[in-house]
């Protein structure tokens, strides 16, 4: 079982809820075409609702939890989407689908991170490429490292759970309060974030799972000589998923990439 598998059960209640960033994969979808394939796809949160717009759409992911629960979505559609949706179990460091060349490949919402070491990190880009048609394009979207927001976790914030949220969960009543502990090694660009989820059944039990997963932030230049490394060229770097967001350092929470084969 990976960091993934334990995740997966409490996923779509907490970060399977994100849409801000949908509009932006429809966008691009819609300037290259089909067919797309999401790298560390999850539970399905941006492959179904590509699928919906009428593109065909691969998610890769290793997570089996994951899977499990993006193919029980995919079992509950009764209509066309279905024959659109391909789940392929692979490891986006060392696998390639078939022989599809896609139009459009991603990997959303801070996943490139969970790709701790630089071989890791060039290896995963490198299929990308490979898998990318000559006029296709790639998307990463990671978020801003600000060493202002890092130092302070560092320092301060090292043993301090912090509070995340609060999730109803509709099918079994319970209330999910979500509070992360984050440890950082400057050195190493490291995050591990325990995300610590206290259950609070209908009789008022509190039942405590957590869970660790460890990141390797990036930073801009860094992101831009691994793509360039991989054989990319940069076309644009957003702040936002807006067509037209600038990136700034100092106030955009994300770094958008978008790249095509040089
Ligand atoms: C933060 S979740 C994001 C899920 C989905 N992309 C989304 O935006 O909702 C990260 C996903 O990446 C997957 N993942 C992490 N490392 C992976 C790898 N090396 N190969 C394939 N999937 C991976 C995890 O299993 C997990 O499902």
């Amino acid at each position: 079982m990976n960091d993934f598998d334990r995740l997966a059960s409490v996923y779509d209640l907490d970060m399977g809820t994100k849409s801000d960033d949908i509009p932006m994969y429809v966008r691009h979808a819609e300037d290259v075409g089909g067919p797309i394939l999401e790298l560390g796809s999850g539970t399905g949160r941006v492959i179904f609702r590509l699928a919906k717009r009428g593109f065909d759409v691969w998610g890769m992911d290793s997570s089996v939890g994951m899977m499990s629960i993006a193919r029980q979505h995919l079992a509950q559609l009764q209509d066309q989407m279905v024959g659109q949706i391909r789940f392929v179990d692979g490891d986006m460091r060392s696998d390639i689908v078939g022989d599809t060349q896609f139009k459009l490949i991603f990997i959303a919402y801070n996943t490139f991170l969970h790709l701790i070491s630089r071989d890791d990190q060039l290896s995963t880009l490198k299929n990308m490429c490979q898998m990318l048609s000559d006029d296709g394009r790639i998307i990463i979207d990671i978020f801003t490292p600000r060493h202002r927001d890092l130092s302070q976790y560092d320092y301060h914030r090292k043993e301090l759970p912090i509070y995340r949220g609060v999730y109803q969960d509709e099918l079994t009543g319970k209330t999910y309060v979500r509070n992360d502990r984050i440890k950082l090694d400057l050195v190493n660009q490291l995050q591990t974030v325990e995300f610590i989820y206290d259950k609070i059944g209908t009789d008022g039990s509190i039942d405590r799972e957590s869970h660790l997963v460890s990141s390797r932030y990036v930073f801009r230049p860094e992101m831009e000589l691994l793509l360039e490394l991989a054989g990319f060229n940069l076309l644009e770097l957003r702040g936002g998923y807006q067509e037209d967001s600038v990136y700034d350092y100092h106030n955009s929470e994300v770094m958008v990439f978008v790249a095509e084969k040089k």
